[in-house]
């Protein structure tokens, strides 16, 4: 299956998609987590992304549509993906279009989850992250000993972008450059919405039923 997750700021999309990557067995591919794998390792992209990301701005169409290609062409897409952050602006779904029809591929679906302002600003101030990629919130998914990873003990860290001025200013730009993708890919007829503000096992059995109809439709 081909999957865009799609959503805002702390709606729960890389969560979500973890979970769904490994129930689905498919690649779960972040955006986010490639730009900051890059800044970590001070690459020349890394370090040109840097201004964009930490003031929470979008990091231009032309780096995130060579990126993805490169990642999409991989061998380990050839059974499908869920994209999680692109695309987030009109260019880059023309240019994943034009990618996945040199692919012979094509989108099944685009799942957004909804989640209400309010709560995506106290999802995002209290998120905890560890450098093996784990994600906790200091209320809503805890870890086991507070500011500790459960699955590998190294201490966990705020990115940078979850201070309140970058909050502010990414569900800003969500509504300005990446909420007008709702009409284009309903347009298309591939849009599905889920509830993000129940639990997250209730999110991830709502994102599951679609899927699972999809997969059934499909056979
Ligand atoms: P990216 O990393 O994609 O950030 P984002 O879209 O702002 O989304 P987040 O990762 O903040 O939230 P999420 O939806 O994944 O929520 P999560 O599951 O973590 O992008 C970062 C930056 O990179 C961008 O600002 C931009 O600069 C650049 N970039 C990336 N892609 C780009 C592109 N295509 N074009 C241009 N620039 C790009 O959950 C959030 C918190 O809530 C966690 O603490 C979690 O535990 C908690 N939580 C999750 N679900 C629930 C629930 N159901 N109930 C309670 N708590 C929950
Ligand atoms: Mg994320």
């Amino acid at each position: 299956m081909q999957i865009v997750l799609f959503g805002p700021p702390g709606s729960g999309k890389g969560t979500q998609a973890k979970r769904l990557a490994e129930r689905y067995g498919i690649p779960h591919i972040s955006t986010g987590d490639i730009l900051r794998e890059h800044l970590k390792r001070k690459t020349k992209l890394g370090l040109e992304a840097r201004a964009y990301m930490d003031r929470g701005a979008l990091v231009p169409d032309d780096i995130l549509i060579g990126l993805i290609k490169d990642r999409l062409s991989q061998p380990d897409c050839a059974s499908g993906f869920i994209l999680d952050g692109y695309p987030r602006t009109v260019p880059q779904a023309d240019a994943l279009s034009v990618i996945l029809t040199e692919l012979g591929k094509k989108l099944d679906v685009v799942l957004t989850i909804n989640v209400p302002d309010a709560e995506l600003i106290k999802r995002l101030a209290g998120r905890r992250m560890c450098g093996c990629g784990a994600s906790y919130h200091i209320l809503f998914n805890p870890p086991e000993h507070e500011g500790i990873c459960d699955r590998c003990g190294r201490p966990l860290y705020q990115r940078d972008d979850d201070k309140e001025e970058a909050i502010m200013n990414r569900l800003e730009v969500y509504k300005q450059q990446t909420q007008p993708l709702i009409e284009y890919y309903t347009n298309k007829g591939l849009m599905r919405a889920v509830d993000g503000a129940a639990s997250i096992p209730e999110v991830f059995d709502a994102l599951c039923r679609v899927l699972d109809e999809i997969q059934k439709s499909a056979l």
